[in-house]
């Protein structure tokens, strides 16, 4: 394949030369594109055909249906690996070693307290308050308390505040539950690992040792393992937008959790179990369809910007339902659930779209079935896309061709005019 392409100026005729970045998606470079002196931009809403840097995180072919952490496929590390074992390979590029990780599990463990005075901000929310918004704003409000997280561009500063957001996200998220409830808060406990610290946190009740079956805690950990990245989506660009204006790691983070929540994105767990509910049984799933193809709704769940074949979190996940439905028995809405996907594959609506299910088709169902509210399913998606998030926010600090976020825009108001005094209008 050529390495540069030949582009021709509609207007002018003049022709140029683009070179092609090797890439694994061909990309071409228009930082600074001009025909005749004057700069030429692109016009790409929702950056569909835009690259915003360059990563060595994650890798997807979303023709293929492959996701990759570091070059790991997502379904090995599903099956072999732990979550914080992701999260160091996602930091670190590499696996860790047994004494890397061991280190690194104390670390995060040493990091799960949140500070005291942030219990106080907590109590000001209201009741009936969403959980992703005491998320967002207790993530802001971290950068309070660690102040040294500004120092981003020290290596170690940085690590430590990663580790800190990485230990108490968890904690956070669980305290946020148990507001909701109005239950007291239950405090992390260093003889659990990740998974089961954070729900003991959540759903300990008057038991001396809460004790979750170990195959719902492996659900979790893998639901984490396969949220824990996703290249550029909506929160990561959020993330690396806050952080090219020279924020630090917890502002940033705050910004990802406020993008995710969206039902467009993260937000689309909780709507698909309340789309699953409202549609209620299986006879009512057609009327649902019709409504869909005539466009009154759209089938939560379904499409995704980059995947146009089953996208393959989806299909670990599935997986995960049936195991996780043998211990809690099998949530009625699995069959509405069932139906929707039928028609997804088959009906031309969905297949000339190329929509397939995507990650939260059936995570939703799984987090029901673990005893979560709708409200929290984003905030089980927030806490393992941190790592994420740290890493794609370090790869952009360390990156020497970063720069601060700022399109341009095609403008399509009023020409200039002259001020108009109140009685003349
Ligand atoms: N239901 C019905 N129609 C759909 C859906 C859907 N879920 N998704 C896309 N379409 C249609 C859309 O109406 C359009 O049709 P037409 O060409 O006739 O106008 C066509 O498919 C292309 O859709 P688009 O909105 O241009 O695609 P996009 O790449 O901009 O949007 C998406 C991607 C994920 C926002 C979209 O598919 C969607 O809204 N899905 C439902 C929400 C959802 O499940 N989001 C989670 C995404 S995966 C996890 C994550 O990223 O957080």
């Amino acid at each position: 394949m050529a390495d540069v392409l030949q582009i021709r100026h509609p207007a002018t005729g003049v022709e140029h030369e683009l070179a092609i970045t090797d890439a694994t998606i061909r990309a071409t470079e228009l930082r600074q594109f001009s025909v005749d002196g004057a700069p030429i931009a692109t016009y790409d809403p929702g950056y569909v055909n835009t690259a915003s840097c360059r990563s060595s995180i994650t890798y997807i072919d979303g023709e293929a249906g492959v996701l990759e952490y570091r070059g790991y496929p997502v379904q090995q590390l599903a099956e072999h690996s732990t979550f914080l074992e992701v999260a160091w390979l996602l930091l670190n590029g590499e696996l860790p070693g047994a004494d890397e990780l061991a280190a690194w599990e104390e670390t995060i463990t040493s990091h799960r307290r949140l500070p005291d005075k942030l219990k106080t901000l907590l109590a000001g929310f209201p009741y009936d308050a969403h959980p992703m918004s005491i998320l967002m704003a207790s993530t802001a409000a971290f950068f309070s308390f660690y102040p040294d997280a500004q120092n981003f561009t020290d290596p170690e500063a940085r690590a430590l505040n990663t580790a800190r957001l990485i230990g108490k996200m968890p904690t956070l998220a669980a305290f946020a539950y148990r507001k909701g409830k109005a239950k007291p808060y239950i405090n992390p406990d260093d003889s659990y690992g990740y998974c089961d610290n954070f729900l003991q946190m959540l759903f300990k009740q008057a038991e001396r040792r809460y004790q979750a079956d170990p195959r719902l805690v492996r659900a979790v950990e893998v639901l984490f393992i396969l949220h824990a990245d996703h290249e550029q989506n909506c929160s990561t660009s959020a993330v690396r937008s806050v952080a090219s204006s020279g924020n630090d790691l917890y502002t940033c983070v705050s910004a990802g959790v406020g993008a995710l929540h969206g039902p467009l994105h993260g937000g689309a767990n909780e709507a698909v179990l309340r789309m699953l509910r409202e549609i209620g049984t299986v006879d009512r799933v057609p009327e649902f369809i019709e409504g869909v193809k005539a466009g009154r709704a759209r089938m939560m769940g379904f499409g995704h910007r980059v995947y146009k074949n089953y996208d393959p979190r989806a299909r670990v996940i599935k997986k995960a339902v049936d195991d996780v439905f043998e211990i809690t028995g099998v949530n009625p809405l699995l069959q509405v659930a069932q139906e929707l996907e039928k028609y997804g594959l088959t009906d031309d609506y969905f297949v000339s779209r190329r929509l397939y299910p995507n990650v939260d088709f059936y995570s939703g169902l799984i987090y029901e079935a673990l005893g979560f509210p709708p409200e929290m399913f984003t905030v089980l998606f927030a806490i393992p896309r941190t790592a994420g998030w740290a890493a794609q926010y370090q790869e952009f600090i360390t990156d020497p061709d970063n720069k601060i976020a700022r399109p341009k825009q095609i403008y399509t108001g009023s020409a200039r005019r002259d001020y108009v005094p109140m009685d003349a209008r």
